[in-house]
């Protein structure tokens, strides 16, 4: 691909997500707010993000924490209000930040007015809104499982029949086969756009389209419910939906749509992010995170699995499309306590390998608020202390299905989307971590991980070492070293289960070679040609430990990573 295919600007960006209920509290209520993310905009400027990518703000009764929409023209109480977020979007443009919000149109609230009208009767003006359908044999029109556990859909007494929803029952799916719904929806996006904001992220997109009749889906390995994905993911109308949105809305606007898209494989990737294409601009996908086992049964992972998924994406898209690159989210667990190690010495040079490996790969790279400082999973002792509606659903049913306390707590500990979603570590402050302006007596809407006394943004910022200011040097490369932006990806040495080596190529004679153990134990590679070439190199761009003294590069301490421009 030509230097100028790439010429947007959000293919050569890195973005940054809040989290806004977990990110700083203003107010002292314990919620994380509006007027604190405006607060701390310094702080994200520092790090050098060229964009924001906002979780929802929008009014909710919070059973999914805001990806469960009441109204999509007001803000959350708890947030803020309207003016709060002007001010928000002027200080980020100050600051030259782009701003990209979240939002959930595959699904509402069940408290949303439409799905109220919705249920009242089989002929109301909003009925075709939702899915409804009636029963079968006095059972559910299909045995669809819900995403978060439980059937897909649910009876509603007063008219007698189920409706759909692919996630919690408070989250009722609408349905886009309905050209009002498509109008609606069109509607609020360009009240938003209008707003001056730089994109949207679609949340969970690639379920808007149903296959028709809802075809009963195969029996789940586990469970009563059968798997309807086939048949909500991806389905037959999802891309006329698509380019429908873009010609009504997209093209009138310079922005950036980017797709959550869970279950697409690398030829639906294509489909969906194609520039010739006109739908989304990138999309998120999920096949690395699926990697070490399922939701709730983690296994280790496999390296190898590992890097044969970013060299099939790497390749397999190169000029076709585009990628988000990310190990973090709100709804994933801390990558450095998932793969890397969170004790020390080892978080620090496993958060930095972590970060090293995505940052010189081809896509858009995000960071999840606290990554840049090397935050961690955490172990609450009680169930209680859990908020996620995931975690909880699972602790229900697995105890139902005989699993002891201890199997369910290790797998909380492990997966628990929670674990993302503790408050922002800003300082060793005593009580909270300085996440709330509050006096002592505030409870945070979920507990702190203790390790704030040792990781912490104050900490961070004050060492020249930190993890924080090896994120900002990768974003500075990012930004000053277009390969690696438009180069091309080959893997090096694909066979080896600790290292993951890789280069960036261009046809000028200019070549990065990337390389990091993922591994605890010293690795040797015994490859004499490589480290010559290495050895040659023209400069070290990057590296986890403080000076490479050794004379053999392919000699790796425990995670040890690096990047070196090499001429050829
Ligand atoms: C998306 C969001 C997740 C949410 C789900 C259902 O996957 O990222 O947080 O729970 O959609 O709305
Ligand atoms: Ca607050």
């Amino acid at each position: 691909m030509s230097k100028r295919q790439n010429n947007d600007w959000w293919h050569r960006a890195v973005a940054y997500q809040i989290y806004p209920r977990s990110f700083f509290d203003s107010n002292g209520d314990g919620i994380g707010d509006i007027n604190g993310i405006t607060m701390k905009l310094d702080y994200i400027q520092q790090l050098g993000v060229d964009m924001i990518w906002l979780s929802p703000i929008y009014d909710s009764p919070n059973y999914d924490n805001g990806y469960d929409i009441r109204d999509y023209l007001k803000i959350m109480p708890e947030f803020g209000t309207m003016e709060d977020f002007d001010l928000m979007l002027k200080e980020m443009k100050r600051r030259q930040l782009k701003l990209v919000l979240d939002l959930a149109v595959n699904h509402t609230s069940d408290e949303h007015p439409w799905f109220i009208e919705s249920k009242k009767s089989k002929d109301n003006p909003y009925r075709n809104f939702y899915h409804w359908a009636p029963g079968k044999d006095g059972k559910s029109p299909n045995k669809w499982g819900a995403c978060f556990g439980g059937p897909a859909w649910t009876y509603d007494i007063i008219t007698g029949e189920y409706y759909l929803h692919t996630f919690t029952p408070k989250q009722p799916d609408l349905n886009w086969e309905n050209p009002n719904v498509r109008k609606e929806i069109y509607r609020i996006m360009r009240w938003w756009l209008n707003k001056g904001i730089d994109g949207l992220r679609l949340n969970v997109v690639n379920f808007l389209s149903k296959t028709p009749g809802y075809p009963e889906g195969k029996p789940r390995a586990e469970g009563q419910y059968t798997d309807g994905s086939p048949y909500f993911k991806n389905g037959p109308r999802i891309h006329d939906y698509l380019e429908e949105m873009h010609e009504k809305v997209f093209q009138h606007y310079q922005i950036i749509i980017v797709g959550e898209c869970p279950g697409t494989h690398l030829k639906d990737a294509e489909l969906f992010s194609s520039p010739k294409r006109k739908q989304l601009s990138m999309i998120c996908t999920f096949e690395h995170m699926d990697l070490d086992g399922g939701k709730w049964t983690p296994k280790l992972l496999d390296l190898r699995c590992l890097k044969f998924h970013f060299t099939s994406w790497q390749k397999g898209l190169y000029g076709k499309g585009w990628n988000s690159l990310y190990w973090n989210n709100h709804d994933q667990p801390r990558i450095v306590s998932r793969w890397g190690n969170d004790t020390t010495p080892y978080r620090d040079l496993s958060a930095k390998m972590f970060a090293t490996c995505l940052h010189f790969l081809c896509g858009t790279p995000y960071i999840y608020q606290g990554e840049e400082i090397g935050m961690t999973n955490v172990r609450f002792t009680s169930l209680a202390d859990y908020r996620d509606i995931e975690t909880t659903n699972f602790h229900s049913e697995a105890s139902q299905s005989g699993l002891t306390l201890e199997q369910i707590m290790a797998a909380i500990y492990a997966k628990s989307r929670d674990n993302a979603r503790t408050p922002m570590q800003w300082s060793a402050q005593l009580p909270h971590a300085g996440f709330t302006n509050g006096v002592e007596n505030v409870t945070p809407w979920i507990s702190i991980n203790p390790n704030y006394t040792d990781i912490n943004v104050e900490q961070a910022l004050h060492d020249r070492q930190s993890i924080f200011y090896y994120y900002k040097k990768l974003i500075e490369l990012r930004r000053t070293i277009p390969l690696i932006i438009d180069g091309k990806y080959e893997i090096l040495h694909e066979e080896n289960t600790h290292i993951f080596m890789y280069k960036r190529y261009n046809d000028n004679g200019q070549e990065i070679i990337v390389a990091c153990n993922f591994s605890q134990q010293p690795i040797v590679i015994d490859d004499q040609k490589l480290n010559e070439h290495i050895a040659k190199r023209r400069r070290i761009l990057i590296s986890n430990y403080e000076e490479h003294l050794k004379s053999d590069w392919l000699d790796f301490r425990p995670y040890e990573a690096w990047a070196v421009e090499v001429e050829i």
